[in-house]
């Protein structure tokens, strides 16, 4: 009920556990209508906030002992804030250090890059954002579609997963690449962040993620046919990454397009194209997401 109440929600995290903390604040702004502020957890932990009593601070974790993490959720409690975890590890600290939380159970992260955690992640934010939108009577609309989508999401996702070839012949023409751009909008920004992450730690190479509109407030300088962009575009405000699409063809950048829209225009804008699934847009990370971490991989 506390949550409920809440007319305002921090999250706090690190890395790609941050990235999904984005996506979640949208989801909860999206389905609650009440407005949510994400915070790397290094700097919240340090800075003065206005978190009080009526506060909720959320955390994401894989791992449950990120420390600047954990500090965070001390000092939100300190300050009198309810605190909830979305961790993977059982019984870690911050799963003991939180009021209430949720484990997302996507089984052990073997290696340093975090990936089954993140979509699962999501997935959790979109039942938290469920639940509570139940609750409190919003849009049954779109809680209808998102439980549907949730239903078939392991069946999209390995027919995502079956791309592997496609992606891995892709990530041979850019080995000698030294530099990438990941453009994304709304909730394919934080996709962005993320694929540019897992570019740096898997492969070595340096990445940015942009929303890909504030791409001419600076990053256009740098393009030209030695820098690869990924363009992540979904059904959701199609025309205008299109343009954006457009200006990085114009200065003769390679473009690999991960999407969930099929057509011949962007066919013609791009070198490679990675289709997924289309689901609701609040899923839909989960799908553009994959195929970011298997072309890192390769
Ligand atoms: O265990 P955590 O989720 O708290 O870890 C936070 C970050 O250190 C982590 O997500 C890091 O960014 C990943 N290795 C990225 O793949």
């Amino acid at each position: 009920q506390k949550i409920l109440d809440a007319n305002h929600i921090y999250i706090t995290a690190c890395g790609t556990s941050w990235h999904a903390a984005l996506i979640g604040s949208y989801i909860i702004e999206e389905l609650l209508n009440v407005p949510v502020k994400v915070e790397y957890a290094s700097e919240f932990r340090y800075r003065e906030t206005a978190v009080n009593t009526d506060s909720v601070v959320i955390c994401v974790s894989q791992s449950g002992e990120t420390a600047d993490t954990l500090a965070a959720i001390r000092k939100a409690r300190e300050k009198g804030a309810l605190t909830l975890g979305i961790m993977n590890v059982v019984g870690s600290s911050i799963a003991r250090e939180t009021h209430c939380g949720v484990y997302i159970h996507a089984g052990p992260e073997i290696g340093v890059a975090s990936t089954k955690a993140f979509t699962a992640q999501v997935t959790i934010f979109n039942l938290i954002g469920i639940l509570l939108a139940q609750k409190k009577n919003s849009d049954v609309e779109i809680i209808k579609t998102i439980i549907n989508d949730l239903g078939i999401l392991p069946r999209l996702v390995q027919s995502v997963l079956d791309q592997g070839n496609h992606i891995s012949a892709i990530a041979q023409d850019f080995i000698d690449v030294e530099n990438f751009l990941y453009l994304g909008r709304g909730y394919q920004f934080p996709v962005a962040l993320e694929g540019a992450l897992k570019l740096k730690e898997i492969s070595y190479i340096h990445a940015e993620g942009y929303p890909a509109a504030e791409m001419k407030h600076g990053p256009i300088a740098l393009i030209d046919d030695n820098m690869p962009v990924v363009f992540i575009v979904t059904h959701k405000g199609y025309d205008k990454i299109v343009s954006n699409i457009q200006e990085v063809r114009a200065r003769g950048g390679k473009i690999i397009i991960i999407s969930s829209v099929m057509n011949k225009e962007l066919e013609n804008y791009s070198d490679h194209i990675i289709q997924v699934p289309k689901i609701n847009h609040c899923l839909q990370p989960v799908l553009t997401t994959i195929p970011l971490q298997i072309l890192a991989y390769h």
